[in-house]
């Protein structure tokens, strides 16, 4: 279903800019448009991404970076084209500069439509629950349960305890959002965004100040509501 919604808009504007989720959530849409790119209803070659965020001191080809989970899940299967994609890179040296450089570049070429995930503790991108919500794109401290919840997609390697994300300020600046929720282990966050108040302990709960946003559960996603 939300697969389709980005097939739509990709045909209706096909220079349109993304911005994209990881996790294990966007996993069904990102194979719907696998699927339809591959019978030829849709194509990526004008389509421009942005990613979320990405870990710390992992580089674009380390397997458990973000970089490599979009190639092997999507861009891979795709037309897209490199010089399209807009990664933050968790290895720069000056980590200030790096998060400034992709505001900048979001700022020139504006995100039409950002999916997200939503993590355990209301997270979304990177942005943990905390005292204030962050403006721009910065450098964060992954709290236990993110650590906990993410340390699966780690076999061997332990996971990084930082990431560089897209702050709060920067997702709601992009037209249209979509927030996709799978499982029993995403009511409790989904019940505090959509019933509780607006506050940085549940970073999801800014979309309600969002005019344009659509939220997509399963059924136990969607249990507590
Ligand atoms: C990570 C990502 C989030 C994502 C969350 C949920 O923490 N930074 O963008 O929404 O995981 O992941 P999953 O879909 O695997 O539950």
């Amino acid at each position: 279903m939300v697969g389709n919604i980005f097939i739509k808009a990709i045909n209706e504007k096909p220079n349109i800019v993304l911005g994209l989720a990881t996790g294990a959530t966007p996993l069904p849409t990102y194979c719907y448009i696998c699927n339809s790119y591959k019978k030829g209803k849709v194509s990526l070659k004008n389509v421009s991404t942005y990613n979320l965020d990405e870990y710390v001191n992992l580089g674009h080809h380390d397997k458990n970076s973000y970089y490599y989970f979009m190639h092997e899940n999507l861009f891979n299967q795709t037309d897209i084209q490199e010089r399209n994609i807009h990664f933050l890179n968790g290895n720069a040296k000056n980590v200030i500069k790096e998060c400034q450089k992709y505001d900048k570049k979001i700022e020139k070429k504006p995100i039409d439509i950002q999916l997200l995930g939503i993590g355990q503790n209301g997270h979304i991108g990177f942005n943990e629950p905390s005292q204030c919500f962050s403006k721009t794109t910065f450098k964060t401290k992954l709290t236990a349960s993110t650590i906990k919840a993410n340390s699966r997609y780690f076999s061997k390697s332990k996971m990084p305890r930082e990431a560089l994300t897209m702050g709060i300020g920067t997702i709601m600046k992009a037209q249209k959002i979509i927030l996709i929720a799978t499982g029993k282990k995403k009511a409790k966050a989904i019940k505090e965004m959509l019933k509780g108040q607006v506050t940085p302990r549940c970073p999801a709960s800014i979309l309600n100040f969002h005019s344009n946003v659509e939220v997509f559960l399963d059924k136990d996603a969607a249990s507590l509501l």
